[in-house]
C-alpha cells in the first residue's frame, strides 16, 4: 500500500532520544474527550500488552482513558471496535510477535469501518518503525509513542475526523504526566510508576531510548496514589521504576529511602519495589526495608553477567566481586531475603571463560528465582554495532546451561520451603482448576492449594508440601472463614464507609461449614435437652454425634470455641466500625 495517505504529527529521533537536555516538568493532565469520539460510546475496547511491569501500568492508563469515552473492556479481540498493542522493544522477539499480532487484524475495517488498531509502546519509538506499520498494514490506524500517552483521545479524534492513519511519537521526554484516568486490571494488586526513564545507558540495553530521560514523580503524588490503594483494599503495591534507587535524585532533597518509609507507613499490608541496579543500592535502603515488616523480604537485583570484563563493557559500573558483597552485606542485615535476578547470555566478545564466571556466580549467591535472556541486539544501541557478535549455536548453548544452574539454585530454595508455613497473598483459583488457588509468598514464590474461591485477596498461611521448580504445592494452615473475617475487619479498619462490606459479610454468612456446622450442633443439643419420648431422643442423639463426629474429625475444628470467638470477635468489630 504505497499510495496510502499517512499523517505525522511527530516521528522519533535517536540523536533526539540520547539527549539528556531536556527539563523536568509535572503537568497535570486534563482529559478531554472530543464530541467525535461519541462513535465509540458503549463499544468494546480491548488492549495486549508485552513486556515489563511499565507497560502493564501503561495499558491500565490506556483503559482508564477508553473507559472515559464510554467504552467496556473485552477479553475477546474479536469483539472489539478499538484493538491497543502496547509494544516491548527490549529484546527481538517481542517485536516479531507485534508484527504476527497485526496481522490478525486485516480485514476488520471491511467489516466494520469503525473499528480502530492503535499501536502503542517502545516498538513505536525505534525510528522508521510506525511510518513503515502503518504503509504497509493498512489496519493500522494509529501509532503513538510512549512519552504522549495522555494525547491519545487528540490523536483518535483526529483520525476518526480524516480517516487516515496517523502517527505521533515524541522523543524527548521531560514530562511527568500526573491526573491521568486509571483502570486497574487487579482489585488487591497494585503497579504504581515512581520514576520514567533510564539515565543508565547500559550498552545492550534500549531502554534510555525508548523511554527517555530519567525523571521522578513528585514524592506526594507517589504517596497520594498510595493511599487511595489503602483506602480501595488493596493488599499489595510494587513501586516501578527502571533503577528504584535513584529515585529523587532529580529532586531536592528526597530519597528513594524516605519514599519506602512513606508508602509503608500508609499501612498497606505488602510493598515491593521493581527494579534496583546493584551499583546505587544503598544501607539507607537495606535500613528502610528492615524497619518496616510490610517492605517485603524480596529484592530483584539485575546481575546480567558474572564476568567483570563483560560488567563493564555492559557499562554496569559494577564488578564480580561488589555484587557479591552486596548480596552479602544484605544477607548479614536481612537474613530472611529473598533474591531473584536477570541475567544475559551471549554479549558481544562473551568468552567461554566470561560465561564460566556468570555459572560461577549464580552457583555462589543461589538466586530464589532468575530470568534468563539471550543478548538480542538493539539498534542504535553500542552493543549492536560490535563486529563481536557471539554466533546464535554458542548463545543458545550457553543459554541452556545457564537455565540448568539456574534452575539447580531455585529448587534448592524451593525443597527448603517443604514443610514450612508462609502468608499467601491470594490471587485467585487457578486457571486449570477452580478449586486450586494460586499466590504468591513474601519471596514472590508461586504456590497452588486447595481453598474456597472467597479467599481471592487475601493473606493466608499455607503449609507447603511438595516442590516443583517454579511453583509449590501446599495446604491451608488456618480457617479460611478466620482469614476472611480478618481481611474484612482490616478493611473496614481502612475506610469505616465501605459498602463493600454486606458482600463479605454475606458471603462469610453463606459459607460455611464452620459456622453452619457449630450451629447445627447447638441446635442439635438442644434437640436431645427437649427430647419428649424415648424415640425422639434416641433420633436426636443419633444425629448430636453424628455432627460430633464430623466436627471432632475435620482438624479445622480442634480449636472451635476460640476460632468462633475470634469469628465473631472480628464480626463485631467490623459492625463497630460500620455505625
Ligand atoms: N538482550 C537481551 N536481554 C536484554 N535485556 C535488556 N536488554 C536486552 C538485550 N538487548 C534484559 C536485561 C534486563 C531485562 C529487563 O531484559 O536482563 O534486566
Ligand atoms: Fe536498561 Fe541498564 Fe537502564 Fe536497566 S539500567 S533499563 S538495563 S539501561
Amino acid at each position: 500500500m504505497s499510495n496510502r495517505k499517512i499523517e505525522v504529527l511527530s516521528r522519533p529521533d535517536a540523536s533526539k532520544a540520547r539527549s539528556r537536555l531536556n527539563e523536568r516538568k509535572v503537568v497535570r493532565s486534563d482529559i478531554q474527550i472530543d464530541p467525535s469520539l461519541e462513535v465509540y460510546k458503549g463499544k468494546s475496547f480491548y488492549i495486549k500488552t508485552y513486556g515489563c511491569q511499565g507497560n502493564v501500568r501503561d495499558s491500565e492508563t490506556f483503559a482508564g482513558i477508553f473507559k472515559a469515552m464510554g467504552m467496556v473492556e473485552t477479553e475477546d479481540p474479536k469483539e472489539a471496535t478499538i484493538v491497543l498493542l502496547n509494544t516491548c522493544a527490549v529484546r527481538e522477539n517481542a517485536e516479531e510477535k507485534v508484527y504476527g499480532e497485526i496481522g490478525k487484524f486485516k480485514d476488520r475495517q471491511k467489516a466494520d469501518s469503525s473499528f480502530a488498531l492503535v499501536v502503542a509502546g517502545c516498538v513505536m519509538q525505534e525510528e522508521g518503525i510506525g511510518e513503515k506499520l502503518m504503509t504497509s498494514y493498512p489496519q493500522v490506524s494509529l501509532v503513538i509513542g510512549t512519552h504522549n500517552i495522555n494525547e491519545l483521545p487528540e490523536c483518535l479524534a483526529s483520525y476518526v475526523k480524516g480517516r487516515r492513519p496517523l502517527m505521533s511519537v515524541y522523543s524527548k521526554a521531560g514530562e511527568v504526566v500526573e491526573s491521568l484516568p486509571v483502570s486497574r486490571s487487579d482489585p488487591y494488586k497494585a503497579y504504581v510508576d515512581i520514576s520514567y526513564g533510564c539515565d543508565k545507558f547500559c550498552t545492550y540495553c534500549i531502554v534510555p531510548y525508548t523511554r527517555g530521560r530519567e525523571r521522578s514523580r513528585d514524592l506526594k503524588d507517589i504517596v497520594k496514589e498510595c493511599q487511595d490503594l489503602y483506602l480501595n483494599d488493596y493488599q499489595e503495591v510494587t513501586l516501578l521504576g527502571q533503577n528504584v534507587n535513584s529515585y529523587g535524585k532529580d529532586l531536592k532533597d528526597t530519597s528513594f529511602a524516605e519514599l519506602l518509609d512513606k508508602v509503608a507507613e500508609i499501612g498497606i499490608p505488602r510493598i515491593r519495589y521493581l527494579t534496583s541496579h546493584p551499583w546505587d543500592f544503598n544501607d539507607e535502603m537495606i535500613r528502610a526495608m528492615k524497619r518496616h515488616p510490610n517492605i517485603m523480604k524480596w529484592i530483584h537485583l539485575p546481575l546480567q553477567s558474572g564476568s567483570t570484563k563483560v560488567l563493564k563493557e555492559m557499562g554496569r559500573r559494577y564488578s564480580k566481586e561488589e555484587y557479591l558483597a552486596l548480596v552479602e552485606k544484605i544477607r548479614t542485615e536481612i537474613p530472611e531475603i529473598e533474591l531473584s535476578t536477570d541475567i544475559i547470555v551471549g554479549f558481544p566478545g562473551e568468552t567461554e571463560e566470561d560465561f564460566l564466571e556468570t555459572i560461577e556466580v549464580v552457583k555462589k549467591v543461589g538466586f530464589d528465582s532468575a530470568f534468563t535472556f539471550i543478548y538480542s541486539p538493539r539498534p542504535g544501541t553500542p552493543a549492536a554495532a560490535r563486529e563481536d557478535q557471539v554466533p546464535e549455536e554458542i548463545k543458545h548453548e550457553r543459554f541452556n546451561r545457564l537455565v540448568k544452574a539456574v534452575e539447580e539454585g531455585v529448587s534448592a530454595s524451593s525443597e527448603r520451603m517443604v514443610g514450612k508455613t508462609y502468608e499467601v497473598l491470594v490471587d485467585g483459583p487457578s486457571k486449570r482448576d477452580k478449586a486450586i488457588l494460586s499466590g504468591y509468598t513474601e519471596g514472590n514464590k508461586l504456590v497452588n492449594f486447595p481453598g474456597p474461591e472467597y479467599l481471592k485477596g487475601c493473606l493466608v498461611r499455607v503449609k507447603i508440601k511438595e516442590s516443583h521448580t517454579y511453583s509449590l504445592l501446599g495446604e491451608l494452615d488456618e480457617d479460611p472463614v478466620l482469614a476472611k473475617a480478618k481481611q474484612v475487619a482490616s478493611f473496614l479498619k481502612r475506610d469505616p464507609s465501605a459498602k463493600e462490606f454486606i458482600s463479605h459479610t454475606k458471603e462469610l454468612k453463606d459459607d460455611l461449614s464452620f459456622r453452619e456446622n457449630l450451629s447445627l450442633l447447638s441446635k442439635a443439643q438442644k434437640a436431645v435437652a427437649l427430647s419428649r419420648s424415648e424415640a425422639e431422643h434416641h433420633k436426636a442423639v443419633e444425629e448430636l454425634k453424628g455432627l460430633q463426629d464430623l466436627i471432632d474429625n475435620d482438624p479445622r475444628y480442634a480449636n472451635r470455641e476460640a476460632l468462633k470467638e475470634e469469628v465473631e470477635g472480628l464480626l463485631r468489630e467490623t459492625e463497630a466500625i460500620l455505625k
